[in-house]
């Protein structure tokens, strides 16, 4: 796909891999709708993009995708990529798990990542073609102690989007995920053993490693389909 003056909807957009995603697709030339409940934070992003507009909402509203897609078109008159990326991570052995906070991460990566998906293809469907890409992670197609639970949220977006990708295939909608190993972001900091530590991980991947790795599987030709991109920092042995 030619990416300038094509038009995507990112989520997840406040910061860490959604924000490098949106300034990557940016800096090629495509329009944006992001997405987050931080306003500030979406401000911040906002400010360093052209041709963007903003939707500042909790993704596991049910009116959410639909809202993003009409955005897209009252704003840029189509859309056709989707970044389905908003997403929480809850790790820890049994007897620390907050099962509230594991339901919670099930609503939001799985839920509101079920219902971002199924919006967006059949949109896609409506207009002939389009691109959905959702960021799974290496844990959705492994498992690990104490991971169980996000691991299962993200082999739920895998399974998904391997049957889409199967049922869209003669349509020109196509279906990827991005499966990220561990990322310098906000999105473990709230956990008492970092992954970097569990993994003697020096170096892990930046934001805009996974964005490069995005454009890549955006780039490519209409008759080629990355249906998975696994990417890792060299030294996880996972
Ligand atoms: N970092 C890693 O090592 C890693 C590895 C593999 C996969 N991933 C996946 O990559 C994706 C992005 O994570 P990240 O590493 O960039 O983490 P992050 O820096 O914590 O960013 C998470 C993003 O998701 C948004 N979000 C979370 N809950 C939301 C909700 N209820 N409604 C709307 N937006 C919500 C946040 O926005 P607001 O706070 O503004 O709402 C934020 O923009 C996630 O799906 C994660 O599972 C990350």
């Amino acid at each position: 796909m030619v990416l300038k003056d094509k038009v995507a909807i990112i989520t997840g957009a406040s910061r860490g891999i959604g924000a490098a995603v949106a300034r990557n697709l940016n800096g090629a030339g495509m329009k944006l709708v992001i997405a987050g409940r931080d306003a500030d934070a979406l401000s911040a992003v906002a400010a360093g993009l052209n041709d963007s507009v903003s939707v500042v909402g909790d993704i596991t509203a049910p009116e959410m995708p639909a809202k993003l897609i009409a955005k897209a078109v009252q704003a840029f008159g189509q859309c056709h990529v989707v970044f389905n990326n908003a997403g929480v991570m809850q790790l820890g052995p049994t007897e620390k798990t907050d099962i509230d906070k594991i339901c919670e991460m099930v609503r939001i990566n799985t839920e509101a990542g079920f219902r971002m998906a199924y919006t967006a293809v059949k949109y896609f469907r409506s207009v002939g073609g389009g691109h959905l890409m959702s960021t799974s992670s290496v844990l959705g197609t492994k498992v690990r102690p104490g991971g169980g639970a996000y691991a299962g949220t993200k082999f739920a977006i895998e399974a998904l989007s391997e049957a889409l990708r199967m049922e869209l295939a003669q349509t020109g909608v196509k279906v990827s995920c991005i499966e990220p190993g561990i990322v310098e972001t906000n999105l473990c900091d709230h956990l008492e053993v970092h992954p970097k530590k569990v993994f003697n991980v020096k170096k892990a991947l930046d934001p805009d490693d996974i964005a490069r790795s995005v454009r890549f599987i955006l780039e490519q030709p209409d008759h080629v389909l990355i249906p998975r991109l696994l990417i890792l920092p060299a030294e996880q042995g996972i």
